[in-house]
């Protein structure tokens, strides 16, 4: 109540303009909200043409493609100032967008132009260990390679994201998948609490026991609808060293590549939950040159004699690889530039069941409608990874008290396949866009011919227009859609926040 009463005591401060935004949003709400945060956090609040807007705007996005433009940038330095900016853009109507990593690529769905107003992270940057270290708080604007590097002193990590730069709260907030998943569910299983800012500007804590248990459960893939989450605690796990890296292998030896992308996910990740595994191939369509690459995980100081039979000599030799015994904090920081922010890029999901012929089926698929669409894009490269997903991944999820994705456990395994494209040039974002939704489609229907589909898609990795929340199970959807009503009964994170996924859509 101290919150929104000191916001009122600021619109009133500004009576013309507080008159105009109520009446009219569009007639400059935003600009009412950016001059009330310039008036009392002039050093967090960013305008066109300065130096932190220019970083906040574009520096810390991934993709160019989401590089935004609004009325002011406000960067909060803890929760109070969130809610204070909450109430103040319900105040003065002024549209908002939030970022954390900046690493959806998708437009308007992590930034805003200039009839909104933009709300960083980039100051939440706390992070603590437990006195008993069975969990770290950490706040959202952490990277992955943050919490890691800051837990490795301890010989512990959190089931977290397998790219550093990759932000922490949008990865919670859709699930997230990790290096840990087969033996801890998704990121999200593994959160003990939440602290959030309602839309009413109160700042909760939700466990799955207290009276927010049903925000708790929510907030594990329900994405960007509920609140905005100022901090998350985390369960740690042990992780002193383990096994890590990238393997290489030459476009000659696809047929066997293929065979080990499937036999990993039929028999070797069912078998150890130890064991992950990122295959990823890569094609460059104007140069005709595909690469197949790994990078392998095995958590244990002791390596599997068998894990990665099918990724190495005399099976599978590769031609380069970094796998070894080291810390992941160390992995995570020398892999980090693999993938460079300020590149276009563009996310499609897609998931399978386990079998030979829709792995080869995939990638066939991939590379000649690649090929047939996209080689005179400059720069394009673009890349299919199979992510296998375990039983005992979904069984995790069950056993930490369900999440959102609902996954269904009896046809598992699966493979949960994301498509990159990437870019250079604006010009050509139309043509990529739409390349990518007819790859997306002739896979699928390559799969449903077979009926080897399976129906989850990962909020995630997916692309724009693709149908989340209709691939989680309709009485979970229907249980969010209530939750969401329930703590935003105005629809302030659904109408005012734009971007994201938004239950209220599905
Ligand atoms: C190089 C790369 C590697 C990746 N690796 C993995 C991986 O290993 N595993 C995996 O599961 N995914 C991975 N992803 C996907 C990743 O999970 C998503 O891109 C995710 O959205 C990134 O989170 P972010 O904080 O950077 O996102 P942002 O773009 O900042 O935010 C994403 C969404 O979350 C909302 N949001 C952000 N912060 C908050 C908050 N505090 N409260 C409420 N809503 C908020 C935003 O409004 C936005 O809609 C990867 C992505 C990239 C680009
Ligand atoms: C609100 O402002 C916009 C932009 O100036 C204008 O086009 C619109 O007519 C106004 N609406 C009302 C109800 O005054
Ligand atoms: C806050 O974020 C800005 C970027 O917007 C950064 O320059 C500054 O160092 C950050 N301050 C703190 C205390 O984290
Ligand atoms: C390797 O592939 C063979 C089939 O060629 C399979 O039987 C075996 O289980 C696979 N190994 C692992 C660890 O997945
Ligand atoms: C593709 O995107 C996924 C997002 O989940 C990420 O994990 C992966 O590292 C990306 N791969 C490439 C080659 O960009
Ligand atoms: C981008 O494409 C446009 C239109 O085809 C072209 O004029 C421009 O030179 C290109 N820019 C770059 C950096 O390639």
């Amino acid at each position: 109540m101290t919150l929104i009463t000191t916001t009122v005591a600021f619109l009133l401060a500004v009576p013309a303009l507080a008159a105009t935004s109520a009446v009219n949003s569009s007639l400059g709400g935003e600009k009412v909200a950016c001059a009330m945060f310039r008036l009392k956090y002039p050093e967090q609040t960013y305008y066109p043409g300065s130096a932190g807007y220019v970083y906040e705007t574009q520096s810390v996005y991934w993709s160019a493609t989401t590089f935004n433009g609004p009325a002011c940038i406000f960067v909060p330095q803890n929760a109070q100032q969130v809610s204070l900016a909450v109430t103040t853009m319900t105040l003065t109507l002024s549209k908002f967008a939030v970022r954390g990593g900046g690493h959806m690529p998708i437009p308007g769905y992590n930034g805003i132009d200039s009839t909104g107003i933009l709300l960083s992270a980039s100051n939440l940057t706390a992070l603590a260990l437990s006195s008993d270290k069975s969990t770290v708080s950490v706040g959202p604007g952490n990277r992955w390679g943050d919490v890691y590097s800051y837990l490795a002193p301890s010989n512990l990590a959190a089931v977290g994201g397998r790219v550093g730069h990759v932000g922490v709260p949008g990865l919670l907030l859709g699930g997230g998948i990790s290096f840990y998943s087969s033996q801890h569910g998704f990121a999200s299983d593994n959160v003990v609490k939440y602290q959030c800012v309602l839309s009413s500007g109160i700042v909760v804590e939700a466990t799955a026991s207290n009276t927010y248990s049903d925000l708790f459960w929510a907030l594990r893939g329900g994405g960007n609808s509920f609140c905005i989450v100022t901090r998350f605690d985390l369960k740690t796990v042990p992780s002193s060293e383990v096994h890590i890296g990238i393997a290489q292998y030459d476009q000659s030896q696809s047929k066997s590549y293929l065979d080990g992308v499937y036999n990993f996910g039929k028999y070797s990740a069912p078998a150890d939950p130890k064991a992950a595994i990122i295959p990823t191939i890569l094609t460059f369509p104007s140069v005709g040159l595909t690469v197949y690459a790994a990078a392998k995980f095995y958590d244990s100081l002791t390596d599997s004699p068998t894990a990665f039979e099918n990724f190495t000599a005399p099976r599978l030799p590769p031609v380069a690889d970094s796998y070894a015994l080291q810390p992941l904090a160390s992995y995570i920081a020398a892999t980090d530039a693999l993938q460079p922010n300020g590149l276009r890029q563009a996310f499609r999901t897609l998931s399978s069941l386990v079998d030979r012929e829709a792995v080869q089926g995939i990638h066939d698929t991939f590379i000649s409608q690649v090929s047939s669409k996209l080689t005179s894009v400059a720069g394009l490269q673009a890349s299919i990874t199979f992510q296998p997903v375990t039983k005992s991944f979904l069984q995790k999820s069950v056993d930490s008290g369900g999440n959102p994705q609902g996954v269904d456990i009896s046809k598992a395994p699966f493979f949960w396949q994301v498509i990159n494209l990437t870019w250079q040039n604006s010009s050509d974002d139309a043509v990529v866009q739409a390349a990518a939704d007819e790859i997306t489609a002739a896979i699928n229907a390559f799969l449903a011919q077979k009926s080897l589909s399976a129906t989850y898609l990962y909020m995630n990795d997916a692309g724009k227009g693709q149908p989340v929340f209709q691939s989680y199970p309709a009485t979970n959807l229907r249980k969010l859609k209530t939750i969401r009503a329930k703590y935003d009964p105005l629809s302030i994170y659904t109408n005012l926040l734009v971007g994201g996924w938004k239950v209220a859509d599905a």
